[in-house]
């Protein structure tokens, strides 16, 4: 049997993500697949914080187009351009953008109106190419901070540790 999530709502926040990160590598030590790392990263980071949604959007057209992966909450929008929305944005300036306000950010896309804050993250494959974004939203207004970014890029370091996407011939 898989171990269970815990609840991590009232624990601190680096304290929390250190517990993510063992739990991470237990269930993914012998694993290389992008697709089985997101999915497992999504579940734990949903659960344990209790958020409104958490999940990836990957990059099907470089530079161009983001689409749904993994994910846990309610539904997603199916695709994102570059450029467009938080998702959008952290994937085309390649960097972690934290929203304390969504209603305060240009172009925010909604896909549950309940969502007050939120947080997206560029994820790297083994070459340093653009694999995906994390975004999680939360319906408490600044849910994220400093410990989050940090927690989060290390958390999702291991998509450049593990997944090797050969270069073209
Ligand atoms: N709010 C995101 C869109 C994705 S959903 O929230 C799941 C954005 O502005 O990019």
């Amino acid at each position: 049997m898989e171990p269970v999530i815990p609840d991590l709502r009232h624990t601190p926040k680096a304290e929390a993500y250190d517990r993510l990160l063992e739990m991470q590598t237990l269930l993914l030590h012998d694993s290389t697949d992008a697709i089985a790392g997101m999915a497992t990263l999504s579940a734990l980071l949903h659960h344990a914080f209790g958020h409104l949604w958490t999940g990836f959007y990957r990059v099907v057209e470089p530079d161009r187009l983001l689409r749904v992966g993994p994910y846990q909450g309610s539904l997603g929008c199916q695709e994102i351009a570059f450029g467009r929305g938080v998702c959008g944005t952290s994937a085309a300036e390649r960097r972690t953008v934290v929203v304390p306000d969504v209603h305060a950010f240009p172009g925010h896309i909604a896909c549950d109106a309940r969502s007050q804050s939120e947080i997206v993250v560029p994820v790297y494959d083994g070459n340093g190419s653009l694999l995906a974004v994390l975004d999680i939203d939360s319906p408490v207004p600044n849910a994220f901070g400093d410990e989050d970014v940090t927690g989060l890029e290390r958390l999702v370091a291991w998509f450049t540790r593990t997944t090797y996407v050969p270069a073209p011939a």
